[in-house]
């Protein structure tokens, strides 16, 4: 089967910095590099890396960002070139790993619709789609997929409320983590275990991840991290592995694991899709 994800693509600028920057501070960091990101791009290479054969749908601009993302093993015949520059990202690293990060969503928000459904084109009833809200066109892509008999995953990052609510009726597996989890039940005004959807997981960090199916038990899985370094895009590795291990047809227990595995290899390097760990290392890790 193919994982299909249908997602931004950014150049992440990360800077380290010596402590947590408080407003009206000139703060110099202490290192700074540039390399491919955005949520969309970690979870195809997350998924790519760990076993699956993947098609990201996306934008980038003239910058030869796609080839990167292709490098990674990631077929990107989906990917549209268009005028506007790459995304790009603003990654503050704290001491302990935290982070803050701005986005631009630039080449992002100019995804063509009737293209992005074109790059569909091949998906088999079963194949899944993976879906963030950092491009345009969420809830229509969602609806699209669902229609062609595909599984969509949907991470409700960055948190969006309105946009929850246009995905949540074309997903078959919300993934949040427990902030975003607490915003919606807020927002929604009930808990998540309610929400009319087949499947909620629930990231939480050092406390480990959990998975939640009306009618069957909660399955939990705890943090796999030896040492943290570095968080950012620990949630789109959790969730590209587990989408690479629920198409290979791992059960969720299992697939839970492998995904916790992997997230718990990724923190301990720092950036983005390029931390991202292999099958090999997660298989190690597992083992
Ligand atoms: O989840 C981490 C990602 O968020 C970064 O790669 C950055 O580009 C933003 O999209």
């Amino acid at each position: 089967m193919t994982v299909y994800c249908y997602g931004s693509i950014n150049l992440d600028h990360l800077y380290t910095l010596p402590h947590r920057l408080t407003p009206g501070e000139t703060l110099a960091a202490t290192a700074y590099h540039i390399e491919l990101g955005g949520k969309g791009a970690n979870q195809s290479v997350a998924a790519a890396r760990a076993g699956a054969v993947v098609r990201h749908i996306g934008a980038a601009g003239p910058g030869g960002a796609q080839a990167q993302l292709a490098a990674f093993g990631v077929d990107v015949s989906g990917v549209q070139v268009v005028a506007e520059a790459t995304g790009h990202a603003i990654i503050l690293l704290e001491p302990g790993g935290e982070n803050s990060i701005v986005i631009h969503p630039g080449a992002n928000r100019s995804l063509d619709l009737t293209a992005a459904k074109e790059a569909l084109g091949a998906a088999e009833i079963g194949d899944l789609l993976l879906i963030q809200n950092e491009v345009a066109h969420v809830a229509q892509m969602a609806e699209y997929a669902m229609g062609l008999g595909m599984e969509v995953i949907y991470s409700a990052a960055p948190f969006d409320p309105a946009a929850v609510e246009a995905v949540l009726p074309f997903t078959n597996i919300l993934i949040m983590n427990a902030v975003e989890a607490a915003q919606l039940q807020a927002a929604l005004g009930i808990p998540f275990e309610d929400l009319p959807v087949e499947t909620v997981v629930v990231t939480k960090g050092a406390e480990g991840a959990s998975w939640h199916a009306p009618g069957t038990p909660e399955i939990y899985v705890p943090a796999m991290a030896a040492r943290v370094i570095d968080t950012t895009g620990a949630g789109d590795c959790f969730t590209g592995a587990l989408a690479a291990a629920l198409d290979a047809a791992l059960w969720p227990p299992e697939a839970m694991r492998f995904a916790a595995a992997a997230a718990g290899l990724q923190v301990g390097r720092m950036g983005t899709a390029a931390a991202m760990p292999t099958r090999a290392e997660i298989d190690a890790a597992l083992a």
